[in-house]
């Protein structure tokens, strides 16, 4: 079965410069969920001169048809219609991905065993503005729009979805008899509907069909979205389900706990038994079982192994990946880094273009200096090397197994297995220098301290 989706619309009140079918939701564009709801159909797309070579890019699998002047969604409709073989089919708009697809299908059923030219899916609102109404007459169904709409009709609070089926043959009969709105100019699909016959109505939920015109139905729809991944997940705590955020695709292991504030992003999987803390974001990482992320964390496009502790306030950037055990601590920010079993730097560091071998210990404030002002160096340590406190490493260098570099050291050059580093200036200590001092700043000031 054929089935149309309208996405060539000029989103003005969207008052943004992005079409509104392309603003994300929970980590994919809105008109992903329409598609995902029509997957059992031959999708045909309506899409702008504007924006159909991005739609081409996200669904190669679906047939578009470009509408070069927005002349309403009949005419986006006709765009199609030479296309379309099936003996029904579905025109859904783009802007509402809540839809469910069997609701479509069952209206499929409805207009087969009916003989019926068209089912549209209709909903009862509380608040109706903005939607066209269903008005009954004896002549029969008609959808009135909300700018044509007198009082009286206004009052009506069942509203056309936007999703309907058509008997093709019958729509191709009349699609041509209407006219353009007298207030927009616009052919509206929905004054097919009053020229055809036998018109069935399925009602849904009212949840299930909210259109987004607006910033702030597209938040609306976000968060019932939110919602609904939040309920996949059976065997993992939300701390805090109203304040989580979890795009459509991330996997989570079982007995994980999520604490509030938490986003994850992209194609991010997570193990089980994990902790994550508050206000963390993950994005297009592997996180590991048994893992703990601390509060305030980040983490982008990393690999952290099974039994790893992060944060809190750690920066894993792009390429950080990290085995077993390892432990990352505050105010620690990484970047394309292996750092092998046990490893650890818990506290103000800097490791970047650098690779770490197992049960190195990586003292306070060590930065390895990878950038020339031209180009990216690599620094390589062995394993059980021992970096003290306050360390810079120059970038290239190498450090051999077992050695240990001092606090405060400067290395620029290799260090070998089981040396010790040190650059520091030999310390002297003068003694009652402080007194001889004093004295000499008082009498020169003509003050006491
Ligand atoms: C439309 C319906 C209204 C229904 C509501 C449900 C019309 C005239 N009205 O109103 O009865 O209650 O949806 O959400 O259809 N589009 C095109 N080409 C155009 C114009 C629009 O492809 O020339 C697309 C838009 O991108 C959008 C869809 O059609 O995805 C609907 O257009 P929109 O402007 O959102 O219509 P509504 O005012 O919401
Ligand atoms: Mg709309």
């Amino acid at each position: 079965m054929d089935a149309v989706i309208l996405a060539a619309g000029k989103s003005t009140r969207m008052k943004s410069k992005t079409s509104k079918i392309f603003h994300e939701v929970c980590g994919r564009p809105l008109i992903f969920y329409v598609v995902e709801a029509l997957k059992n159909f031959k999708i045909h797309i309506i899409a702008n001169p504007l924006n159909h070579e991005h739609l081409k890019n996200l669904f190669n699998f679906a047939k578009i048809h470009i509408q070069n002047q927005q002349k309403g969604t009949l005419d986006a409709v006709k765009c199609a219609i030479d296309d379309i073989s099936s003996p029904y089919f579905a025109v859904v708009n783009a802007d509402t991905p809540l839809i469910d697809g069997s609701d479509i299908e069952a209206a499929f059923e409805i207009a087969k065993t009916e003989n019926s030219e068209c089912v549209l899916i209709t909903a009862v609102l509380d608040d109706p503005y903005g939607y066209g109404r269903i008005v009954q007459t004896k002549e029969g169904l008609k959808i009135v729009e909300e700018k044509e709409a007198t009082e009286e009709i206004k009052k009506i609070k069942e509203i056309n979805s936007g999703i309907y089926i058509f008997k093709t043959e019958s729509f191709k009969k009349v699609m041509n008899l209407v006219k353009p709105s007298q207030t927009t100019g616009e052919l509206y699909l929905p004054d097919v509907v009053g020229l055809l016959k036998n018109i069935k109505t399925l009602k849904v939920n009212a949840r299930k069909i909210l259109g987004v015109n607006t910033k702030k139905q597209l938040a609306e729809v976000r968060r019932i979205i939110q919602q609904r991944i939040l309920d996949r997940f059976d065997d993992v705590s939300f701390v805090d389900p109203d304040s989580t955020y979890i795009n459509y695709d991330v996997k989570i292991g079982s007995d994980t706990i999520i604490f509030p504030g938490v986003n994850i992003r992209g194609n991010t999987k997570i193990g089980r038994d994990c902790i994550i803390e508050n206000g963390s974001v993950i994005e297009n990482s592997i996180i590991g079982d048994n893992v703990h992320i601390k509060p305030y964390s980040v983490i982008e496009e990393s690999c952290i192994a099974n039994n790893c502790q992060i944060g809190p306030f750690a920066h894993l950037r792009p390429l950080s990946r990290l085995s077993e055990n390892v432990r990352i601590g505050n105010f620690v920010e990484t970047k394309k880094v292996e750092i092998g079993k046990g490893s650890k730097a818990s506290h103000l560091t800097y490791l970047g273009d650098a690779k770490l071998g197992e049960d190195v210990n990586v003292g306070c404030g060590t930065i390895t200096c990878n950038y020339d002002g031209y180009q990216k160096n690599e620094t390589i340590i062995g394993d059980r090397v021992f970096i003290g406190s306050d360390v810079q490493l120059v970038a290239p260098v190498k450090v051999g197994d077992d050695a240990l570099i001092a606090a405060g050291t400067t290395v620029t050059k290799d260090v070998e297995p089981f040396a010790l580093a040190i650059s520091r200036v030999p310390q002297t200590n003068k003694k009652d220098w402080v007194k001889k001092y004093r004295k000499a700043m008082e009498e020169k000031l003509g003050k006491k301290r």
